[in-house]
């Protein structure tokens, strides 16, 4: 028997979709597989590596800890949604790009979601808050030193 698919409409990035997914669909499955937004990272599946955080009406959230039918009616943000329309980089972007912020990349957009949201909240972190904006977030490759100064140079630059 086939599996029954449920009608959802997702606004992701300012567009609306409409898909037809199971409801065990996790949302980042639909981000990457039914939308093809693979900016997404997947890594844990178990919401402990923060890989897959998107914003969800601007908070962050771990896309493989909810279903994509949880999402519909939250205007989602990826990270393919952080630059402008016309490419220019966002500021905590443009931190990590001048403060050699990734390695591998794996990480980066979760990095990047948790701290555009982060800095929202608090503009002018300290730098044990700068620590603390990126703590649910692991990083294989980078010891962090470059990411805590990318949240930095993104409050400098005004993100
Ligand atoms: S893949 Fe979602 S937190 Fe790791
Ligand atoms: S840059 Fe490789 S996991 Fe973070």
């Amino acid at each position: 028997m086939s599996e029954p698919l449920l009608e959802v409409q997702l606004s992701v990035n300012g567009v609306v979709h409409d898909l037809r997914v199971p409801a065990r669909r996790l949302l980042s499955d639909a981000l990457r597989h039914d939308l093809g937004l693979t900016g997404t990272h997947v890594g844990c599946e178990h919401g402990v590596c923060g890989a897959c955080t998107v914003l969800a009406d601007g908070r962050p959230v771990r896309a493989c800890l909810m279903f994509a039918v949880s999402a519909v009616g939250l205007n989602l943000t990826t990270v393919e949604g952080l630059a402008g329309a016309d490419g220019t980089l966002s500021n905590v972007q443009q931190a990590f790009a001048e403060c050699h912020g990734l390695q591998c990349g794996f990480c980066t957009p979760g990095f990047l979601t948790t701290i555009t949201a982060g800095l929202r909240d608090n503009p002018q972190p300290t730098h044990e808050q700068a620590r603390d904006m990126i703590a649910g977030n692991l990083c294989r490759c980078t010891g962090y030193q470059n990411i805590v100064k990318a949240v930095e140079r993104a409050a400098e630059l005004g993100a």
